[in-house]
């Protein structure tokens, strides 16, 4: 499904194939009102949805009130996934939750799953993240328990998990990267 999507001049990163030797090349840039049918069909998508933490799909309307907020980049960070010839893969999406935290989710397209992208484009969105907000002292994922590739992969990118208070009886995951007082992400 992710064939030829709409390029803008705003990418934020470039990120060559240096992290990971398999790693697909790819830029991180900010979704733009264009993106907004994209981002829909790729709500949707069987395959994403059955990963998601909800399970469930959105309607249109939700969708656009969604996107239209969303594009308020003081509380939110969408970023749109592309290859170096401007292809879609996916989306991940930082929002303001709280004083000083945000919340990550990660969307890749199912033909770009299990080649190491996830891995770097978490690290690249987060420092992503951390360079817009300086308010920004922790970034917080919640992961379905049944995910264990997210779960890996968060790992990867440096994140751990926070164990709750009857943690037995919560049916997703939270982990957290933390900035330290030098403003690098770091390991807990
Ligand atoms: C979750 C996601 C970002 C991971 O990115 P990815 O590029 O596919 O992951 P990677 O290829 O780096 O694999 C991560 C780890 O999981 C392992 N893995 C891959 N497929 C797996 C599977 N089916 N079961 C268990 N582990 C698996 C990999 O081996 C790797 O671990 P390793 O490096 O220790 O061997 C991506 O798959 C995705 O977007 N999935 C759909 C949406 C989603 O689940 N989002 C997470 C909720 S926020």
């Amino acid at each position: 499904m992710a064939s030829n999507f709409p390029r803008s001049d705003k990418d934020l990163h470039s990120v060559g194939a240096t992290t990971l030797q398999t790693t697909p090349p790819f830029c991180l840039r900010s979704a733009t009102y264009q993106d907004r049918e994209w981002t829909f069909q790729w709500r949707n998508d069987p395959w994403l949805v059955s990963q998601s933490p909800s399970g469930k799909q959105v309607d249109w309307e939700d969708h656009t009130c969604w996107f239209s907020e969303v594009l308020d980049t003081e509380l939110h960070l969408l970023l749109i996934v592309e290859s170096q010839d401007g292809t879609g893969m996916g989306t991940v999406r930082l929002d303001k939750t709280g004083r000083d935290r945000a919340i990550i989710a990660i969307s890749l397209l199912r033909p770009y799953v299990g080649k190491g992208l996830g891995v770097a484009v978490l690290g690249a969105a987060c420092a992503a993240g951390f360079a817009q907000w300086p308010w920004l002292a922790s970034v917080h994922a919640y992961i379905r328990k049944d995910n264990q590739r997210s779960l890996r992969a968060f790992k990867k990118a440096g994140f751990t998990p926070i164990l709750r208070k009857k943690e037995a009886s919560f049916s997703l995951s939270e982990m957290v990267l933390r900035r330290s007082i030098s403003g690098e992400a770091r390991h807990e």
